[in-house]
């Protein structure tokens, strides 16, 4: 067999563990004992026993020799749903929510979505840089490789191009992947108060144009809810979105039924989030049209909300499910991905496999990335994540904990945490 080349191998690993599909369903994993994984250019090049190493792998001279002391690796963790270019607090919303009034409450009052705005609107682009970098670096210590951040804070077109060059920014010069989404549609700004149709004709006619035109974003979201956009709205957006080569992701069904799934899937969008509210309706056309279902359990927890996505309901149904935090200041301030995966298995009965899949190949699939990352196998990017535990299950069971140690992005060490 023709030996494969690399420039970086990362040997000594105690297991690695990468997500495992049995006919469309994803509660196994696969595990190798005893592991190495060689990269060149900063793809995988080969995975396996450590033993077939010298027979399977040419090193490159001056190739890099990576040792992981016995740490427990799998794939760079996906973050396929966030929030997180703002500014500001929600300290007070929170509050507010512990004496008694609702996300939505707070939010037609003024509150909510409309105080981060206020505040983005009038944050330098340095500020907002900064801000961000931090929150990049804070995801990579939690073994996020790729993470996905939406606008939606500016709501206006310079404020919403601020935020998603920003974003395009940090993607180039951190280390972690940015996959950017517009979500100029996250709920209508008080100057089109009363004349909301005014702000959908500036989403269509002037962001989504400017947007596209400096390739600002790869998808365009709608949050599709009563104290946001109908469904109908959303439809008209995300067709417009389309036709300037934007694909169309849903914030759906997250505090009440409106239609968001079937929405989803009749625009063909590569997911549809939340779902707390999901017809079966829905979950049945998400599954004809390929949608993957992207459930937050973070936010439901932190809004105080009792709904609960159907997560067993969608698995049988054969959808592919993935779980991400919604980091954001008013719905789910966390930055957790692994706490995600908590409570995906306590709360919404995933078993630890699918909220595996969920945090990597099934989030990979909720970017359109399946086939670049999600898994450590060759051809995809060399992004490996190794945590300090004996039990792969332990990233999820020792809740809030951070057994990341260190972190491998395309190839390269990338970051070290103390054991
Ligand atoms: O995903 N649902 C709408 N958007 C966010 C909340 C954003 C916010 O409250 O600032 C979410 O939960
Ligand atoms: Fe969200």
């Amino acid at each position: 067999m023709e030996k494969v080349s690399a420039d970086a191998i990362l040997r000594g690993i105690r297991t690695l563990v990468n997500p495992a599909a049995c006919a469309g369903r994803f509660d196994a994993v696969a595990t190798t004992e005893r592991a190495a994984v060689a990269f060149d250019a900063g793809i995988v090049t080969w995975a396996g026993p450590e033993s077939d190493l010298g027979s399977c792998v040419r090193m490159r001279p001056g190739a890099r020799r990576i040792d992981a002391a016995g740490l427990t690796a799998m794939p760079g963790l996906v973050e396929c749903h966030t929030h997180a270019i703002f500014e500001g607090t929600r300290v007070d919303d929170f509050e507010r929510r512990s004496r008694g009034e609702t996300y939505s409450d707070i939010a037609r009052k003024g509150g909510g979505i409309l105080s981060t705005v206020r505040a983005t609107r009038t944050a330098s682009r340095l500020a907002l840089k900064n801000s961000g970098r931090e929150r990049l670096s804070r995801f990579l210590s939690r073994g996020v490789t790729t993470v996905e951040i939406k606008s939606g804070y500016g709501l206006d077109t310079a404020t919403e191009l601020k935020i998603l060059a920003t974003a395009r920014q940090l993607g180039r010069e951190h280390p972690v992947t940015v996959i950017t989404t517009f979500l100029g549609a996250h709920t209508v700004p008080p100057e089109f108060m009363g004349g909301r149709r005014g702000y959908l004709r500036l989403v269509i006619d002037e962001m989504l144009p400017a947007v596209a035109r400096r390739r600002l974003a790869r998808y365009c979201d709608v949050f599709c809810d009563e104290t946001a956009f109908s469904a109908a709205e959303a439809r008209e957006i995300l067709v417009a979105a389309a036709a300037l080569g934007l694909k169309a992701k849903v914030h759906a069904d997250q505090l009440s039924a409106g239609g968001g799934a079937e929405l989803a899937a009749e625009v063909g969008a590569v997911s549809a989030d939340h779902l707390e509210h999901v017809s079966d309706n829905g979950v049945r056309a998400m599954r004809k049209a390929g949608v993957t279902a992207v459930l937050l359990p973070a936010a439901a927890i932190f809004i105080g909300s009792q709904a609960r996505a159907p997560a067993r309901k969608m698995i049988d149904a054969g959808l592919r499910v993935a779980v991400s935090t919604d980091f954001n200041p008013g719905s789910s301030n966390t930055q957790d991905l692994a706490l995600a995966g908590t409570l995906a298995c306590s709360m919404l009965k995933m078993t630890p496999a699918e909220a595996f899949a969920g945090i990597t190949i099934n989030a990979a699939a909720a970017l359109g990335l399946e086939k670049v990352c999600g898994s450590v196998e060759p051809g995809k990017w060399g992004d490996v994540t190794l945590i300090d535990a004996p039990d792969w299950r332990d990233i999820f069971y020792r809740m809030g904990e951070n057994l990341v140690r260190m972190v491998i992005k395309k190839g390269g060490p990338t970051a070290f945490f103390g054991r």
